[in-house]
């Protein structure tokens, strides 16, 4: 595509710098930034009073993923159609292994899920949850080919949980690759007793999802996985980490001089402990892990994300409806399937109670929800960055507007929304991606299948 479009008047807001700027785009890449741009009648886009900021990043989604029993509702088109209308442009999903799959067919699969259907660009993250020669192999292979960062889970026993032995082997063969090894971090065998025991009490309902996933098997986890990733002498990422207890973890390895980020996501800033425990089945919107927490969590993990103990925000997006799939668990929490919705308005909450209320500059705003994934992960500066031969993935986000948040007007398939009549100022007004307007006021204006898969670099350690 050669298209020359300028973004004209906006104030550029980046995760370093905010200056006042004009962007020009030619062949999807940002190809000059400057004062009085000129672009033919008809390719300009007026951004005055706006912000321009690097497309949102989400590292974390699970689209059409069979998990808990069920597939996740949101498809490579509903799901990146929501993200583009909450301004993120680029995706990381996690594609899952079944057991004795070859690492390269999962690969494989994943990218055929989004070709001719992304609306903005994909990379995966592959899992491991099994430890042989072919998976050796494997990771060498995917990292080849873009590949670059694998997950690992230390909860879900009997389903995709890893033992000590697979995941050290795959933080070695990491190091041997130059890849990222994330990890899900709870005690899975801890947590599969406590599980047994709520049950033989009688403790059916969606609030024991909270009290069988306590905060110490989350930070005896992230500990074990930190401190076995020193050992190997390897980079390493920790998703969605959610309490305090975790967060201190993470805060020692880094102090230790490891190379260690930690991600968060917003339902650990917005949900707690009494939302599971609304009455009925309510309580099973909540059902994700690690679980909503005690409110008192809250402050920390601003504090983290403030400070760069906690390096990015991701959605974990993972949705299943109300309807016909939280309910596959109405007489036993430990069958509802865990996960909920994020991937529309992560970049949204983050702007309006991270920069507006004073939590976080407008800089580390941008970094959270964009930059810092693109470095982590192998794509910075191509994607994260407003920079001369940068993608041009760019979006006209309007402080201004007063929205509230609802399943009825989201985009996303699921059939409740987390964050329900949620009153949240700022929203993404034009969404580029490589150039191309993927929403406009609000309007899907994109094209199934404009989105590419992304191929990452090696992890620098
Ligand atoms: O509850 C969650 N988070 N579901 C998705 C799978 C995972 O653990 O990331
Ligand atoms: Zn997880
Ligand atoms: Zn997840």
């Amino acid at each position: 595509m050669r298209e020359i479009r300028l973004i004209k008047g906006g104030t550029v807001v980046t995760a370093g710098e905010t200056y006042q700027a004009d962007v020009a785009i030619d062949g999807g890449r940002i190809v000059a930034l400057g004062h009085s741009l000129d672009a033919p009648a008809g390719a300009t886009i007026d951004a005055r009073g706006a912000y321009v900021i690097p497309g949102g990043i989400d590292v974390h989604t699970h689209l059409d993923t069979f998990f808990g029993g069920t597939t996740s509702c949101d498809n490579y088109r509903s799901g990146t159609v929501a993200a583009a209308a909450g301004g993120t442009t680029s995706i990381i999903d996690y594609g899952l292994q079944a057991k004795g799959q070859r690492l390269t067919e999962v690969a494989e699969s994943w990218v055929a899920k989004g070709k001719g259907n992304s609306v903005i660009d994909w990379g995966i993250h592959v899992m491991i949850g099994e430890m042989n020669d072919g998976v050796l192999a494997d990771i060498g292979t995917l990292v080849e080919q873009g590949i670059t960062s694998f997950k690992v889970f230390l909860a879900y026993k009997g389903a995709v949980m890893i033992d000590d032995w697979t995941l050290f082997r795959t933080l070695l063969r990491a190091k041997e690759v130059g890849a990222l090894v994330m990890a899900h971090c709870e005690n899975g065998d801890v947590l599969d007793v406590l599980v047994r025991q709520a049950l033989a009490a009688g403790q059916t309902e969606p609030k024991y999802h909270a009290s069988t996933r306590p905060e110490e098997a989350e930070a005896e986890a992230t500990n074990r996985f930190l401190t076995l990733a020193g050992l190997a002498g390897v980079p390493a990422y920790v998703v969605h980490l959610s309490c305090a207890p975790a967060l201190e973890e993470v805060r020692r390895a880094q102090a230790r001089g490891q190379m260690v980020w930690a991600e968060t996501c917003p339902q650990y800033l917005f949900t707690s402990q009494e939302d599971i425990e609304k009455p009925g089945f309510e309580g099973a919107k909540y059902v994700f892990s690690p679980p909503p927490r005690d409110k008192r969590n809250w402050e920390a993990i601003w504090s983290g994300l403030a400070s760069g103990a906690l390096a990015t925000v991701a959605s974990d997006h993972c949705p299943f409806r109300f309807a016909d799939q939280k309910t596959l668990g109405s007489d036993n929490f430990s069958k509802i399937p865990n996960g909920g919705p994020g991937i529309e308005d992560r970049v949204g909450l983050l702007y309006h109670y991270g920069a507006v209320n004073g939590r976080l500059t407008l800089n580390r705003w941008v970094d959270v929800c964009s930059t810092q994934a693109a470095k982590i992960f192998g794509m910075f500066p191509r994607k994260g960055a407003i920079v001369v031969g940068a993608d041009a993935d760019l979006v006209v986000w309007d402080p201004k507007t007063e929205r509230t948040l609802s399943a009825v007007t989201q985009k996303s398939a699921i059939d409740y929304h987390l964050y329900e009549g949620f009153k949240i100022s700022g929203q993404a007004r034009d969404v580029l991606v490589r150039g191309a307007t993927v929403f406009e006021n609000g309007e899907f204006v994109g094209e199934y299948g404009h989105g590419q898969f992304v191929k990452r670099n090696k992890v620098l350690s």
